[in-house]
Protein backbone atom coordinates (compact mmCIF):
# COMPACT_ATOMS: atom_id res chain seq x y z
CA UNK A 1 0.00 0.00 0.00
CA UNK A 2 1.78 3.39 -1.08
CA UNK A 3 0.38 6.74 0.17
CA UNK A 4 1.20 10.19 -1.08
CA UNK A 5 0.58 12.84 1.19
CA UNK A 6 0.83 16.13 -0.68
CA UNK A 7 1.41 20.27 -0.37
CA UNK A 8 1.59 19.77 3.53
CA UNK A 9 3.64 22.15 5.62
CA UNK A 10 5.95 19.87 7.29
CA UNK A 11 6.73 20.16 10.90
CA UNK A 12 8.68 17.96 12.96
CA UNK A 13 11.27 19.65 16.07
CA UNK A 14 13.60 21.00 13.80
CA UNK A 15 11.96 21.37 10.49
CA UNK A 16 9.12 23.34 8.30
CA UNK A 17 8.86 23.05 4.92
CA UNK A 18 6.59 22.77 2.17
CA UNK A 19 6.74 18.76 0.72
CA UNK A 20 4.86 15.95 -0.10
CA UNK A 21 5.70 12.37 1.49
CA UNK A 22 5.76 8.92 0.71
CA UNK A 23 4.15 6.01 2.92
CA UNK A 24 5.17 2.26 1.86
CA UNK A 25 3.47 -0.14 4.02
CA UNK A 26 3.83 0.90 7.81
CA UNK A 27 7.08 3.34 6.55
CA UNK A 28 8.07 6.96 5.27
CA UNK A 29 9.78 6.20 2.42
CA UNK A 30 10.53 9.76 0.69
CA UNK A 31 10.04 12.82 1.22
CA UNK A 32 10.44 15.21 -1.71
CA UNK A 33 8.98 18.18 -3.43
CA UNK A 34 6.18 18.04 -5.62
CA UNK A 35 6.72 14.05 -5.69
CA UNK A 36 5.01 12.57 -8.63
CA UNK A 37 4.05 9.20 -7.60
CA UNK A 38 1.38 6.39 -8.18
CA UNK A 39 0.09 6.14 -5.12
CA UNK A 40 -2.75 4.03 -3.85
CA UNK A 41 -4.13 7.04 -1.55
CA UNK A 42 -3.53 10.51 -1.87
CA UNK A 43 -3.75 12.81 1.40
CA UNK A 44 -4.20 16.49 -0.15
CA UNK A 45 -2.46 18.52 3.12
CA UNK A 46 -2.58 22.09 1.37
CA UNK A 47 -2.99 24.72 4.22
CA UNK A 48 -2.52 22.21 6.58
CA UNK A 49 0.65 21.05 9.23
CA UNK A 50 1.79 17.83 9.02
CA UNK A 51 3.48 16.54 11.87
CA UNK A 52 4.59 13.72 14.40
CA UNK A 53 1.45 11.83 16.08
CA UNK A 54 1.21 12.42 19.74
CA UNK A 55 3.23 10.57 22.03
CA UNK A 56 1.61 10.78 25.47
CA UNK A 57 4.15 9.12 28.00
CA UNK A 58 2.07 9.23 30.80
CA UNK A 59 -2.00 7.20 30.52
CA UNK A 60 -3.28 4.71 33.03
CA UNK A 61 -5.80 2.53 30.62
CA UNK A 62 -7.95 0.20 32.78
CA UNK A 63 -6.26 0.91 35.85
CA UNK A 64 -7.63 -0.50 38.84
CA UNK A 65 -7.20 2.55 41.49
CA UNK A 66 -8.72 4.34 44.49
CA UNK A 67 -11.50 1.17 45.39
CA UNK A 68 -12.60 1.26 41.30
CA UNK A 69 -10.74 1.49 37.78
CA UNK A 70 -9.83 3.99 35.19
CA UNK A 71 -12.68 4.47 32.71
CA UNK A 72 -11.05 4.26 29.28
CA UNK A 73 -9.44 0.63 28.88
CA UNK A 74 -7.23 0.20 26.11
CA UNK A 75 -10.27 -0.21 23.13
CA UNK A 76 -11.84 3.26 24.08
CA UNK A 77 -8.62 5.12 25.63
CA UNK A 78 -6.46 4.81 22.44
CA UNK A 79 -9.73 5.21 20.10
CA UNK A 80 -10.03 8.53 21.70
CA UNK A 81 -5.97 9.34 21.72
CA UNK A 82 -6.07 8.81 17.88
CA UNK A 83 -9.35 11.25 17.38
CA UNK A 84 -6.93 14.05 19.82
CA UNK A 85 -3.83 13.18 17.38
CA UNK A 86 -1.81 11.06 19.86
CA UNK A 87 -0.81 7.98 17.80
CA UNK A 88 1.63 6.41 20.91
CA UNK A 89 0.96 5.90 24.74
CA UNK A 90 2.90 4.54 27.22
CA UNK A 91 0.92 3.47 29.97
CA UNK A 92 2.08 1.97 32.93
CA UNK A 93 1.76 -1.51 34.23
CA UNK A 94 1.65 -2.26 37.73
CA UNK A 95 3.61 -4.65 40.29
CA UNK A 96 1.66 -5.43 43.13
CA UNK A 97 3.62 -5.97 46.51
CA UNK A 98 5.69 -8.93 46.37
CA UNK A 99 4.40 -10.00 42.51
CA UNK A 100 7.34 -10.47 39.73
CA UNK A 101 7.85 -7.96 37.12
CA UNK A 102 7.20 -10.71 34.62
CA UNK A 103 3.54 -11.47 36.14
CA UNK A 104 2.63 -7.73 36.39
CA UNK A 105 3.90 -7.04 32.76
CA UNK A 106 1.64 -10.21 31.28
CA UNK A 107 -1.79 -9.01 33.22
CA UNK A 108 -0.97 -5.76 31.11
CA UNK A 109 0.03 -7.45 27.62
CA UNK A 110 -3.75 -9.38 28.76
CA UNK A 111 -5.54 -5.84 28.88
CA UNK A 112 -3.78 -4.31 25.93
CA UNK A 113 -3.34 -7.24 23.46
CA UNK A 114 -5.68 -6.94 20.05
CA UNK A 115 -7.80 -3.55 21.78
CA UNK A 116 -5.48 -0.89 21.00
CA UNK A 117 -6.36 2.04 18.29
CA UNK A 118 -2.64 3.07 17.94
CA UNK A 119 0.63 1.79 19.32
CA UNK A 120 1.53 1.58 22.64
CA UNK A 121 4.32 0.86 25.42
CA UNK A 122 4.56 0.24 29.31
CA UNK A 123 6.52 1.69 31.93
CA UNK A 124 6.62 0.15 34.92
CA UNK A 125 4.87 0.99 38.18
CA UNK A 126 7.46 -0.97 40.88
CA UNK A 127 6.09 -1.06 44.17
CA UNK A 128 9.13 -3.52 45.67
CA UNK A 129 12.37 -3.78 44.43
CA UNK A 130 14.97 -5.92 46.64
CA UNK A 131 18.13 -6.65 45.59
CA UNK A 132 16.74 -10.28 44.69
CA UNK A 133 14.55 -9.40 42.27
CA UNK A 134 16.88 -6.66 40.18
CA UNK A 135 17.41 -9.64 37.32
CA UNK A 136 13.93 -9.14 36.68
CA UNK A 137 14.31 -5.41 35.88
CA UNK A 138 17.25 -5.69 33.78
CA UNK A 139 14.96 -8.66 31.83
CA UNK A 140 12.67 -6.37 31.35
CA UNK A 141 15.10 -3.59 30.03
CA UNK A 142 16.80 -5.80 27.66
CA UNK A 143 14.35 -8.45 26.85
CA UNK A 144 10.84 -6.79 27.50
CA UNK A 145 10.90 -3.54 25.97
CA UNK A 146 9.99 -1.89 28.92
CA UNK A 147 13.08 0.59 30.07
CA UNK A 148 11.18 2.72 32.53
CA UNK A 149 10.00 2.08 35.91
CA UNK A 150 8.00 4.62 37.88
CA UNK A 151 8.19 4.75 41.47
CA UNK A 152 6.09 6.30 44.27
CA UNK A 153 7.05 8.87 46.76
CA UNK A 154 3.39 9.07 47.90
CA UNK A 155 0.35 6.84 48.96
CA UNK A 156 1.80 5.04 51.47
CA UNK A 157 0.77 1.66 52.32
CA UNK A 158 -0.60 1.78 48.17
CA UNK A 159 2.27 2.36 46.29
CA UNK A 160 4.76 4.16 48.13
CA UNK A 161 8.53 2.77 48.41
CA UNK A 162 11.29 3.69 50.40
CA UNK A 163 14.44 5.73 49.42
CA UNK A 164 16.50 2.68 49.87
CA UNK A 165 14.35 0.74 47.15
CA UNK A 166 14.21 4.20 44.99
CA UNK A 167 18.51 4.47 45.10
CA UNK A 168 18.57 0.36 44.29
CA UNK A 169 16.49 0.83 41.58
CA UNK A 170 17.79 4.20 40.50
CA UNK A 171 21.39 2.73 40.10
CA UNK A 172 20.35 -0.51 38.36
CA UNK A 173 18.55 1.83 35.81
CA UNK A 174 21.59 3.86 35.72
CA UNK A 175 23.64 0.97 35.18
CA UNK A 176 21.59 -0.62 32.65
CA UNK A 177 19.91 2.40 30.39
CA UNK A 178 17.03 2.24 32.21
CA UNK A 179 15.08 5.11 34.06
CA UNK A 180 13.14 5.60 36.63
CA UNK A 181 10.14 7.67 36.87
CA UNK A 182 9.24 9.19 39.99
CA UNK A 183 5.98 10.57 41.64
CA UNK A 184 7.76 13.15 43.41
CA UNK A 185 5.65 13.96 46.43
CA UNK A 186 6.10 13.25 50.62
CA UNK A 187 3.53 11.28 50.51
CA UNK A 188 4.28 10.58 54.47
CA UNK A 189 3.67 14.27 55.59
CA UNK A 190 0.97 14.41 53.30
CA UNK A 191 -0.84 11.09 55.20
CA UNK A 192 -0.10 13.36 58.41
CA UNK A 193 -1.99 16.41 57.15
CA UNK A 194 -5.08 14.29 55.54
CA UNK A 195 -5.74 12.49 59.39
CA UNK A 196 -5.50 16.14 60.69
CA UNK A 197 -7.71 17.35 57.99
CA UNK A 198 -10.43 14.42 58.60
CA UNK A 199 -10.27 14.65 62.05
CA UNK A 200 -10.91 18.27 61.88
CA UNK A 201 -13.90 17.23 60.06
CA UNK A 202 -12.56 18.75 56.66
CA UNK A 203 -14.97 16.38 54.09
CA UNK A 204 -15.07 18.34 50.81
CA UNK A 205 -12.98 18.18 47.25
CA UNK A 206 -10.85 21.01 48.22
CA UNK A 207 -8.91 19.69 51.11
CA UNK A 208 -7.78 17.35 48.37
CA UNK A 209 -5.34 20.23 47.41
CA UNK A 210 -4.76 22.06 51.05
CA UNK A 211 -3.42 18.41 52.27
CA UNK A 212 -0.87 18.69 49.60
CA UNK A 213 1.31 21.59 49.82
CA UNK A 214 3.46 22.68 46.79
CA UNK A 215 6.81 21.84 49.01
CA UNK A 216 5.53 18.09 49.19
CA UNK A 217 5.99 18.22 45.86
CA UNK A 218 9.32 20.58 45.65
CA UNK A 219 10.68 17.96 48.10
CA UNK A 220 9.90 14.94 46.48
CA UNK A 221 11.57 16.53 43.60
CA UNK A 222 14.93 17.57 45.36
CA UNK A 223 14.97 14.03 46.81
CA UNK A 224 14.36 12.13 43.56
CA UNK A 225 17.06 14.28 41.75
CA UNK A 226 19.88 13.64 45.47
CA UNK A 227 18.97 10.16 44.62
CA UNK A 228 19.81 9.79 40.97
CA UNK A 229 23.00 11.70 41.27
CA UNK A 230 24.42 9.45 44.00
CA UNK A 231 22.73 6.76 42.10
CA UNK A 232 24.11 7.56 39.19
CA UNK A 233 21.06 8.04 36.91
CA UNK A 234 19.39 10.15 35.10
CA UNK A 235 15.26 10.89 36.48
CA UNK A 236 12.05 11.77 35.15
CA UNK A 237 9.59 13.40 37.24
CA UNK A 238 5.94 12.96 36.25
CA UNK A 239 3.09 15.40 36.15
CA UNK A 240 5.21 18.53 37.76
CA UNK A 241 2.42 20.56 38.86
CA UNK A 242 3.78 24.08 40.47
CA UNK A 243 6.79 26.60 40.12
CA UNK A 244 8.11 24.74 43.79
CA UNK A 245 9.05 21.97 42.17
CA UNK A 246 10.25 23.23 38.94
CA UNK A 247 12.52 25.68 40.65
CA UNK A 248 14.43 22.55 42.09
CA UNK A 249 13.94 20.36 38.92
CA UNK A 250 16.12 23.76 37.21
CA UNK A 251 18.73 23.89 39.91
CA UNK A 252 19.70 21.19 39.09
CA UNK A 253 19.51 21.10 34.85
CA UNK A 254 21.80 24.33 35.59
CA UNK A 255 24.23 22.10 37.67
CA UNK A 256 24.29 19.61 34.22
CA UNK A 257 21.98 17.01 36.26
CA UNK A 258 20.39 14.81 33.79
CA UNK A 259 16.89 15.83 35.09
CA UNK A 260 13.98 15.52 33.16
CA UNK A 261 10.57 16.57 33.70
CA UNK A 262 6.78 16.45 32.38
CA UNK A 263 3.72 18.60 33.08
CA UNK A 264 0.56 18.10 32.12
CA UNK A 265 -2.89 20.60 30.45
CA UNK A 266 -4.70 20.41 33.95
CA UNK A 267 -1.57 22.34 35.65
CA UNK A 268 -1.41 24.42 32.54
CA UNK A 269 -5.17 25.26 32.07
CA UNK A 270 -6.56 24.55 35.07
CA UNK A 271 -6.42 26.20 38.69
CA UNK A 272 -7.40 25.76 42.34
CA UNK A 273 -10.41 27.42 41.96
CA UNK A 274 -11.87 24.75 40.18
CA UNK A 275 -12.35 22.42 43.57
CA UNK A 276 -14.52 25.60 44.88
CA UNK A 277 -17.28 24.44 42.27
CA UNK A 278 -20.71 23.44 43.66
CA UNK A 279 -22.81 20.07 44.02
CA UNK A 280 -19.37 17.98 44.83
CA UNK A 281 -18.49 19.02 41.12
CA UNK A 282 -14.57 20.31 42.28
CA UNK A 283 -13.88 16.18 42.77
CA UNK A 284 -13.96 16.23 38.56
CA UNK A 285 -10.56 17.88 39.51
CA UNK A 286 -9.34 15.61 42.48
CA UNK A 287 -6.04 14.38 40.93
CA UNK A 288 -2.43 14.14 42.22
CA UNK A 289 -0.94 16.29 42.12
CA UNK A 290 -3.77 18.68 42.58
CA UNK A 291 -4.30 21.83 40.83
CA UNK A 292 -2.61 24.79 42.08
CA UNK A 293 -3.12 28.55 42.04
CA UNK A 294 -3.03 30.10 39.13
CA UNK A 295 -0.03 32.37 38.85
CA UNK A 296 1.87 28.77 38.64
CA UNK A 297 0.81 28.17 35.39
CA UNK A 298 2.86 30.78 33.55
CA UNK A 299 6.07 29.34 35.10
CA UNK A 300 5.31 25.70 34.06
CA UNK A 301 5.06 27.56 30.23
CA UNK A 302 8.14 29.46 31.16
CA UNK A 303 9.89 26.13 31.70
CA UNK A 304 8.79 24.43 28.20
CA UNK A 305 9.64 27.08 26.42
CA UNK A 306 13.34 27.17 28.23
CA UNK A 307 13.36 23.43 28.10
CA UNK A 308 13.46 22.47 31.61
CA UNK A 309 10.40 20.85 31.20
CA UNK A 310 11.02 18.35 28.47
CA UNK A 311 7.25 16.90 27.77
CA UNK A 312 3.88 17.57 27.75
CA UNK A 313 1.74 14.06 28.96
CA UNK A 314 -1.81 14.15 29.96
CA UNK A 315 -1.66 11.72 33.33
CA UNK A 316 -4.91 10.36 31.52
CA UNK A 317 -7.08 8.71 34.65
CA UNK A 318 -10.46 9.22 33.78
CA UNK A 319 -13.02 7.92 36.75
CA UNK A 320 -16.61 8.76 35.92
CA UNK A 321 -18.40 11.66 38.50
CA UNK A 322 -21.84 9.89 38.38
CA UNK A 323 -20.39 6.81 39.91
CA UNK A 324 -16.70 6.48 40.98
CA UNK A 325 -15.61 9.83 41.67
CA UNK A 326 -19.03 9.86 44.80
CA UNK A 327 -16.40 7.11 46.29
CA UNK A 328 -15.47 10.09 47.92
CA UNK A 329 -18.75 12.20 48.48
CA UNK A 330 -18.84 12.42 52.45
CA UNK A 331 -14.84 11.98 52.79
CA UNK A 332 -11.98 13.48 49.91
CA UNK A 333 -9.58 11.20 50.27
CA UNK A 334 -11.72 8.15 49.02
CA UNK A 335 -12.68 10.27 45.73
CA UNK A 336 -10.54 8.58 43.06
CA UNK A 337 -7.28 9.95 41.98
CA UNK A 338 -6.80 11.52 38.46
CA UNK A 339 -8.96 12.80 35.42
CA UNK A 340 -9.15 12.49 31.85
CA UNK A 341 -7.09 14.48 28.67
CA UNK A 342 -5.78 12.03 25.92
CA UNK A 343 -7.98 13.40 23.66
CA UNK A 344 -7.55 16.82 23.93
CA UNK A 345 -3.82 17.14 24.79
CA UNK A 346 -2.73 18.08 21.29
CA UNK A 347 -5.46 20.65 20.70
CA UNK A 348 -4.71 22.49 24.11
CA UNK A 349 -0.95 22.81 23.90
CA UNK A 350 -1.38 24.00 20.08
CA UNK A 351 -3.84 26.72 21.23
CA UNK A 352 -2.26 27.72 24.70
CA UNK A 353 1.65 26.97 22.94
CA UNK A 354 1.68 28.35 19.26
CA UNK A 355 -1.95 30.31 19.05
CA UNK A 356 -1.20 32.31 22.33
CA UNK A 357 2.30 32.70 21.04
CA UNK A 358 4.38 31.19 24.33
CA UNK A 359 6.03 28.41 22.20
CA UNK A 360 6.99 28.01 18.29
CA UNK A 361 5.32 25.59 15.94
CA UNK A 362 8.88 23.32 16.45
CA UNK A 363 8.73 23.32 20.02
CA UNK A 364 5.40 22.37 19.86
CA UNK A 365 6.20 19.27 18.18
CA UNK A 366 9.06 18.56 20.32
CA UNK A 367 7.19 18.79 23.73
CA UNK A 368 3.95 17.15 22.37
CA UNK A 369 6.08 14.33 20.69
CA UNK A 370 9.42 14.63 19.91
CA UNK A 371 11.41 14.40 23.29
CA UNK A 372 8.92 11.89 24.80
CA UNK A 373 10.39 9.94 21.72
CA UNK A 374 13.89 10.27 22.72
CA UNK A 375 13.75 10.12 26.28
CA UNK A 376 11.94 6.87 26.61
CA UNK A 377 13.72 5.08 23.83
CA UNK A 378 11.60 5.53 20.86
CA UNK A 379 13.26 7.76 18.63
CA UNK A 380 13.34 7.96 15.64
CA UNK A 381 11.35 5.27 15.20
CA UNK A 382 8.69 7.42 16.48
CA UNK A 383 8.35 11.21 17.10
CA UNK A 384 9.56 12.81 13.96
CA UNK A 385 8.97 12.76 10.09
CA UNK A 386 12.13 11.70 8.45
CA UNK A 387 12.45 8.34 6.04
CA UNK A 388 12.82 4.94 8.00
CA UNK A 389 10.36 6.41 10.43
CA UNK A 390 6.85 5.18 11.03
CA UNK A 391 4.27 7.07 8.95
CA UNK A 392 2.48 7.79 12.30
CA UNK A 393 1.44 11.26 11.41
CA UNK A 394 -1.37 14.12 11.90
CA UNK A 395 -2.93 16.42 9.24
CA UNK A 396 -3.52 19.03 11.25
CA UNK A 397 -5.31 22.36 10.50
CA UNK A 398 -3.82 24.63 12.47
CA UNK A 399 -6.89 27.21 11.97
CA UNK A 400 -10.12 25.22 12.45
CA UNK A 401 -11.58 25.95 15.99
CA UNK A 402 -13.33 23.72 18.35
CA UNK A 403 -15.27 23.40 21.56
CA UNK A 404 -14.05 20.99 23.83
CA UNK A 405 -17.31 19.04 25.24
CA UNK A 406 -18.07 15.64 26.97
CA UNK A 407 -21.25 15.38 24.80
CA UNK A 408 -18.81 15.41 21.78
CA UNK A 409 -15.56 13.95 23.23
CA UNK A 410 -14.39 10.17 22.49
CA UNK A 411 -13.29 9.65 25.69
CA UNK A 412 -15.54 6.79 28.14
CA UNK A 413 -15.76 9.14 30.91
CA UNK A 414 -19.11 11.64 31.88
CA UNK A 415 -17.52 15.17 32.01
CA UNK A 416 -14.42 16.52 30.44
CA UNK A 417 -12.21 18.80 32.84
CA UNK A 418 -12.16 21.27 30.04
CA UNK A 419 -16.07 21.80 29.07
CA UNK A 420 -16.63 24.53 26.80
CA UNK A 421 -12.57 25.60 26.16
CA UNK A 422 -12.44 26.85 22.76
CA UNK A 423 -9.29 26.00 20.66
CA UNK A 424 -7.77 26.64 17.78
CA UNK A 425 -5.73 23.37 16.21
CA UNK A 426 -7.36 20.33 15.24
CA UNK A 427 -6.30 16.98 13.89
CA UNK A 428 -8.38 16.21 10.95
CA UNK A 429 -6.55 13.03 9.52
CA UNK A 430 -4.19 10.64 11.44
CA UNK A 431 -2.11 7.79 9.96
CA UNK A 432 -0.71 5.45 12.26
CA UNK A 433 2.19 3.21 10.91
CA UNK A 434 0.60 4.27 7.14
CA UNK A 435 -2.83 3.37 8.08
CA UNK A 436 -5.36 5.91 8.15
CA UNK A 437 -7.19 5.52 11.82
CA UNK A 438 -8.97 9.43 11.34
CA UNK A 439 -10.14 10.78 8.65
CA UNK A 440 -11.88 14.23 8.23
CA UNK A 441 -12.52 13.48 12.20
CA UNK A 442 -14.04 9.87 12.21
CA UNK A 443 -12.62 7.24 13.33
CA UNK A 444 -11.83 4.47 10.59
CA UNK A 445 -9.37 1.69 12.09
CA UNK A 446 -10.07 -0.90 13.91
CA UNK A 447 -9.26 -2.51 17.30
CA UNK A 448 -6.22 -4.00 17.70
CA UNK A 449 -4.75 -1.61 15.00
CA UNK A 450 -1.88 -0.92 17.33
CA UNK A 451 0.92 -3.01 18.22
CA UNK A 452 3.34 -2.81 21.81
CA UNK A 453 6.32 -0.81 21.32
CA UNK A 454 9.69 -2.58 22.76
CA UNK A 455 11.22 0.33 23.71
CA UNK A 456 15.30 0.68 23.71
CA UNK A 457 17.61 1.64 26.44
CA UNK A 458 18.33 5.00 26.82
CA UNK A 459 21.55 6.72 28.15
CA UNK A 460 21.08 10.15 29.82
CA UNK A 461 24.97 10.63 30.77
CA UNK A 462 24.53 10.71 34.63
CA UNK A 463 27.91 11.65 36.50
CA UNK A 464 30.11 8.68 38.02
CA UNK A 465 27.55 6.76 40.51
CA UNK A 466 28.59 6.19 44.27
CA UNK A 467 29.54 2.82 43.64
CA UNK A 468 31.40 3.12 40.48
CA UNK A 469 33.59 5.81 43.26
CA UNK A 470 33.67 2.59 45.81
CA UNK A 471 35.19 0.62 43.21
CA UNK A 472 38.36 3.16 41.62
O1 LIG B 1 -4.22 11.53 40.17
C1 LIG B 1 -3.49 10.82 39.51
N1 LIG B 1 -2.39 11.34 39.04
N2 LIG B 1 -3.82 9.55 39.27
C2 LIG B 1 -3.03 8.59 38.61
C3 LIG B 1 -1.93 8.03 39.44
C4 LIG B 1 -0.69 8.84 39.39
O2 LIG B 1 -0.16 9.19 40.43
O3 LIG B 1 -0.18 9.13 38.31
ZN1 LIG C 1 1.81 9.74 39.85
ZN1 LIG D 1 -0.26 8.89 36.52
Amino acid sequence: MKTLIKNGRVVTAVDDYHGDILIEGERITLIGEKLDIAADKIIDAKDMLVIPGGIDAHTHMDMPFGGTTSSDDFETGTKAAAHGGTTTIIDFAIQNKGQSLYEALDTWHAKAQGKAAIDYGFHMITTDMPRTRLHEMKKLIHDEGVTSFKLFMAYPGVLLVDDATIFRAMATAGEEGGLICMHAENGVVINEIVEHALEKGYRAPKYHALTRPTKAEAEGVNRAIALAEMAGSAVYIVHLSCHDALKKLKEARDEGIPAFAETCPQYLFLDHSYYEREDFEGAKYVMTPPLREKWNQEELWTGLKMNDLQTVSTDHCPFCFADQKQLGKDDFSKIPNGGPGVENRMSLIYNGGVVQNRINVNRFVEITSTAAAKIFGLFPRKGTIAVGSDADIVIFNPNKKMKISAETHHMRVDFNCYEGFEVQGVPETVLSRGKVVIENGKYVGKKGDGSYLKRSTVQHQAKESTFARLAR
